[in-house]
């Protein structure tokens, strides 16, 4: 079967590798459609600590159909359609993963739109659901125009909260006001700039705060929780968190702010499960919709990353085996 693997921090390789064999309690899955992500790249690069290195298949969501099962595996599963959360190898015409690693994906939902929904879905969705935005909450999303922001400003939405979006141009401005951001912020203008009626007003301030970036600019967008406000750290495009970026937490301990660091790293297989049931639902309800950037063939693995590591997708890549 065709995999790629990573061939130095900066390339990867298309390779002829032996089907894999699924062993005691996995299942092997036929691929339909596989996710690239910002995590892939940092996998690439060297900067991801639970990835193995050069010579492994990057991956760790794909959606195909269980082709057969190991040990202690019901039968039953074989031909369910599934996305599968493989700790890498996804980058192939076949996976083998952990049989609690897979979710029924039904027939209403494409593969291409089921994978691109997949891990960043269910980052959104938790992310929104462990600080408890609800009707009413302001929430502000940082990284609004990746893979995980254009799923949180519509889950945040569906939930009731009025949203706003910080993006880098008016045109994925008016995209992510079409997903139902009420504001819109450009990261590229000073803070008091435009005077857009869908601009947010200046020194405004969130109950939530979903970010995606981290970086140098953390402390600053701390600083615009609103009492009991919650603040949630998803990823670091931006560069990794700074210990003194907390500062505004404890400066302002009167005002009760909450920082919440989540990575779906944590997360128990029963309650991935219970947000992946949330969000085919909100999908099968037309309350969500997938956002896929583009398509690239799996032998073009090289250049989707490369696309990724740009920062100018809107929503997701996905690859397609065949
Ligand atoms: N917590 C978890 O379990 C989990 C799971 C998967 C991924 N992640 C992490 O989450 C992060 C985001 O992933 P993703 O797939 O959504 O990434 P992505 O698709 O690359 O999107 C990130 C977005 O952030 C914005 N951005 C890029 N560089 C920026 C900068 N320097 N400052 C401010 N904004 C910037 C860009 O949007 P605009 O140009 O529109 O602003 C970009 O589209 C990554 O760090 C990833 O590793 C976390």
């Amino acid at each position: 079967m065709k995999a790629v693997v990573v061939r130095s921090s900066a390339e990867l390789a298309v390779v002829d590798a032996p089907e894999p064999v699924p062993g005691r309690g996995q299942v092997l899955v036929d691929v339909d459609a596989i996710g690239a992500g910002y995590v892939d790249v940092m996998a690439r690069r060297g900067e991801y600590a639970y990835f193995p290195g050069v010579g492994s298949v990057p991956g760790l969501e794909v959606v195909g159909r269980v082709a057969a099962v190991g040990p202690d595996v019901p039968e039953g599963l074989v031909g369910r359609r599934v996305l599968a959360l493989p700790a890498f190898g996804g980058y192939a015409e076949k996976v083998v993963t952990e049989a609690d690693r897979v979710l029924t994906v039904p027939g209403s939902i494409d593969a291409v739109d089921a994978v691109a929904a997949g891990v960043n879905a269910m980052v959104a969705e938790i992310a929104l659901h462990r600080v408890g935005a609800t009707a009413g909450d302001r929430v502000l999303v940082r990284g609004a125009g990746g893979g995980i922001g254009v799923l949180a400003t519509q889950i945040a939405r569906a939930r009731g909260a009025e949203v706003t979006a910080v993006t880098s141009a008016p045109a994925r401005g008016a995209r992510l006001r079409d997903l139902g951001a009420a504001h819109i912020v450009d990261r590229t203008r000073p803070a008091t700039a435009g005077s857009d009626d869908d601009s947010a007003p200046a020194g405004e301030t969130y109950d939530v705060v979903v970010d995606t970036v981290a970086g140098p600019d953390l402390a600053d967008h701390l600083a615009l929780l609103r009492p009991n406000g919650r603040y949630i750290l998803c990823g670091g495009v931006g560069g990794a968190p700074e210990v003194a970026s907390l500062e505004p937490l404890l400066r302002d301990f009167h005002r009760s702010p909450t920082l919440f660091a989540f990575s779906l790293n944590s997360v128990a297989p029963e309650d991935l499960a219970l947000s992946w049931k949330r969000i085919v639902a909100l999908l099968e309800e037309g309350r969500l919709s997938a956002v896929i950037d583009r398509r690239f063939p799996l032998t073009e693995a090289d250049a989707a990353l490369r696309w990724v590591e740009s920062g100018k997708p809107f929503g997701k890549v996905v690859l397609l085996p065949r």
